[in-house]
């Protein structure tokens, strides 16, 4: 796979790969410092079990009333799907189906990438049942133009947003767009996207007023300055009409079945094409990084000048 965008794991289950406790440390560590350099890790055989039958069940649902939702959420730690309806028996497999999908990516990371086991705060898992080309989304919610990911709801405070995707579509590829990484986009845009504004005093103040709405339980997030630099900057980008047509771009076809690892919040990505992905996020404290050196976070700062986690 001469000049692939993405790193192909071949390793991983080979025979006589990953056996002694030590190789196996030194593996991981490598694949999360890839990762967070802004690598895309890709597999081409599924690791998890999901059945076909379970994988068509997933397909052949009636999603079409989602429209305006992204896509169906399912949360691991309690157990909880969004998104879906119909009579309890199907609602209940498809919990069934979520449940055990999740648990077994939630394992299978924690063995490739061990450093980041237990230090992690596992996220949502989703599924993308609906033709992503040429959906009529708000231009803010739109994933067909190039963003970096940053969550309203879940602020990190410097912790970076891994994701683990599936191509579940038996006969299509997912396609992605990507384009340079974080620093080069950062280095060109995060200065007239706002960066010093959000990290100077007055943004401090509207800061802790809104983490004393936090504390009072009338909002539920506390945001750093990095968190609400990210949120600007994933709106930012996505309004940038000319970033969006001249920034140079390198498409990923994801075929069927296949799997990839991503860091979303470094690697600016778009989907293109494609239906019926599955995914699992992380969200990684900047205690677990193994180079804390190349996260967005440090870079925001060296621009800033400033600290910008606090
Ligand atoms: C995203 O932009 O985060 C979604 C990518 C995808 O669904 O393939
Ligand atoms: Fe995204």
């Amino acid at each position: 796979m001469a000049n692939a965008p993405w790193i192909q794991v071949e390793d991983y289950k080979a025979p006589g790969g990953w056996t002694s406790g030590e190789q196996r440390e030194a593996r991981s560590r490598a694949y999360c410092e890839m990762l967070e350099r802004g690598e895309i890790l890709f597999f081409r055989e599924l690791p998890f079990q999901l059945s076909t039958d379970d994988q068509r069940f997933l397909r052949e649902q009636q999603w079409s009333e989602l429209r305006m939702h992204k896509n169906v959420s399912y949360r691991p730690t309690e157990d909880v799907l969004r998104g879906v309806s119909g009579d309890s028996a199907t609602v209940e497999r498809l919990q069934k189906i979520f449940r055990s999908y999740s648990a077994q990516v939630i394992d299978f990371a924690g063995k490739f990438l061990s450093p980041y086991k237990d230090k992690w705060i596992l996220d949502f898992a989703s599924f993308r049942p609906l033709e992503e080309e040429g959906r009529d989304l708000p231009l803010h919610k739109r994933n067909d133009l190039l963003h970096v990911d940053a969550f309203p709801s879940r602020p990190t405070r410097g912790g970076r947003i891994l994701r683990i995707f599936t191509n579940l579509n038996p006969s299509r590829p997912r396609v992605w767009n990507t384009t340079e990484n974080f620093g080069a986009i950062a280095g060109k845009f995060a200065k007239t996207a706002g960066l010093e504004k959000i990290a100077d005093d007055d943004s401090a103040i509207s800061r802790a007023v809104q983490n004393l709405g936090a504390k009072l339980g009338l909002t539920s997030a506390v945001r750093s300055p990095y968190d609400m630099f990210m949120l600007r900057f994933h709106d930012y980008l996505k309004e940038n009409a000319d970033f969006q047509k001249n920034t140079p771009k390198t498409q990923i076809d994801f075929p069927p079945l296949a799997t990839w690892i991503v860091f979303t919040d470094c690697v600016a990505h778009a989907v293109m094409s494609g239906q019926y992905a599955i995914e699992q996020t992380f969200l990684i404290p900047p205690a677990a990084l193994v180079t804390p050196d190349v996260a967005p976070y440090r870079i925001l700062e060296n621009i800033a000048g400033r600290p910008l986690t606090a």
